[in-house]
Parts: structure tokens; sequence; C-alpha cells
């Protein structure tokens, strides 16, 4: 089959984080060893030093995890967070305290008037985006002022030792614990094929800087495998 027949033939990715998402936390802590709750808490404490913000939006919210973490950091006047899986989305209502809006959109489109945020965060939700030049354009624009984006991505490490170790688990370990635990082993191979093939932080950095944003900074985590992008407006 070729890969456009393989395109057409699969299920809108909606499909695979609806499937998953009642074993999606779970899951990430199995799947990353509990390393995913430290990369969210290590780049909050990055995005949020000297940081003035009081609206925040996060993007691809899941079940919750990553905005939760700026709320235990600090108060804000206004939050929201947008996904466009409906089980998800009931997931993250019920971890979260109440003040959230929640949104049921597709984060590639954003519903939202020009200047509403002073944060912008997504975590693991990037590899996901289709054009990512109007993607990054629809996140400057919702931003206000001096407003700051923050990118958490799952990457490849650099390191040539450290990807010998990390391409088995990505092939095998991720698609195979991910697809028997979760019983959808579609929705786990396009995360690690995703893993894979996504474009390095440099790129999306540089793609940063054509929309506009200045002071682009990329923080990698435990050798690499976690990346974290942030910019200002
Ligand atoms: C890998 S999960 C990450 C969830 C969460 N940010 C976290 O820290 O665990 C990616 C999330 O982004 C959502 N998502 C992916 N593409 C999206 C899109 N185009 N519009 C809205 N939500 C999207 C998925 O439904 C999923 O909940």
């Amino acid at each position: 089959m070729s890969s456009t027949e393989a395109a057409l033939q699969a299920p809108p990715l909606r499909v695979f984080f609806d499937a998953i998402a009642f074993r999606y936390d779970f899951l990430n802590n199995l799947l990353s060893f509990r390393l995913d709750e430290l990369w969210r808490k290590k780049s909050a404490a990055i995005v949020l030093r000297n940081s003035a913000a009081s609206s925040i939006l996060d993007l691809g919210i899941g079940t919750g995890k990553f905005i939760r973490v700026f709320m235990e950091a600090k108060k804000w006047k206004r939050l929201a967070g947008i996904d466009f899986s409906f089980p998800m989305l009931h997931a993250a209502k019920k971890i979260l305290p109440s003040g959230v809006g929640f949104l049921r959109a597709d984060f590639q489109s954003l519903p939202f008037r020009k200047g509403s945020f002073d944060l912008v965060i997504s975590a693991f939700a990037l590899r996901s985006v289709r054009q990512m030049p109007l993607f990054l354009q629809g996140v400057w624009e919702v931003l206000s002022e001096k407003g700051k984006a923050a990118f958490l991505c799952l990457t490849r490490p650099e390191n040539i030792f450290w990807r010998i170790f990390y391409f088995p688990y990505l092939k095998f370990y991720l698609p195979v614990v991910g697809g028997l635990v979760s019983g959808n082993f579609q929705a786990y191979r396009f995360l690690s094929d995703s893993i894979l093939s996504f474009q390095e932080p440099e790129k999306t950095a540089s793609m940063m800087r054509e929309t506009g944003f200045q002071s682009v900074k990329i923080h990698r985590f435990s050798f690499g495998i976690a990346t974290l992008i942030v910019g200002e407006k």
C-alpha cells in the first residue's frame, strides 16, 4: 500500500486520542518512567521565571496535566484549554479546579480574538500540526503584546550513543507496550512514528523566528528526548 493510500485509510487523528484517553495518564507514566511529570514541572519553572502573565491558553490540553502545573505555581485571571478530543476534555474537567474554560476545537484554527492571552502553552501536541507556519501564526495572533509561547515536545536525543538506546525504545517498546495496555496498536504506532519523523527543535525554533517570535530558546531535557521551545512576541 502506498503512503497516500495508507493516509487515506487511516482514521482521523482525533479517533486515536479518543480511544486512548481512558488510559492516557497511566500509559504516559509507564512509557516515560514518570519523566513526563518532571518535564512539565521543569518547563513551567522556566516559563514562569520573571513572568507577569495573567492569562494562559493550553493547546491540546489532554487530561489537563500541563496547565495544572501552571495553576499550582501561581494564580491566573483567565485560563483556557483546547482539545478536539471529547474524552480527553472530560478527563481534564475531572482533575482541574474550576476556573478553566474548556473548548472542543482544532487548535490549528484558534477561535479567539487577537491578543487574548499572555501565555500560550502546549505539551506533546505539536507533532499533530499539519501546517506549522499557519499554526504558529495563529498562536502569534492570540498572544498579547510581549506574550510568550512555550512548546514542550517529545524529540530525539542528539548524541549518537543515546540515539542507539532510544531507537529500539521508540520502534518496539513504545508501540508494543502502548498497544497492549491501551488495546489500540494503531494509535501507539502513530505516536512512535510521529516522534521518529517530527522536525528537529532547531527547525521549530527557526519557524518561530520567521513568524516574528523573539528570544527563541531551546531547553533540552533528559539527553534531548524532550525539548521545550520558548519564544516571546
Ligand atoms: C499527546 S496528548 C498531550 C496532552 C497534554 N498536553 C499532556 O501534557 O499530556 C496531545 C493532545 O492534543 C490533542 N490534539 C492533537 N491535535 C489536536 C488538534 N489539531 N486540535 C486540538 N487538539 C489536538 C489530542 O486530542 C491530545 O489530547
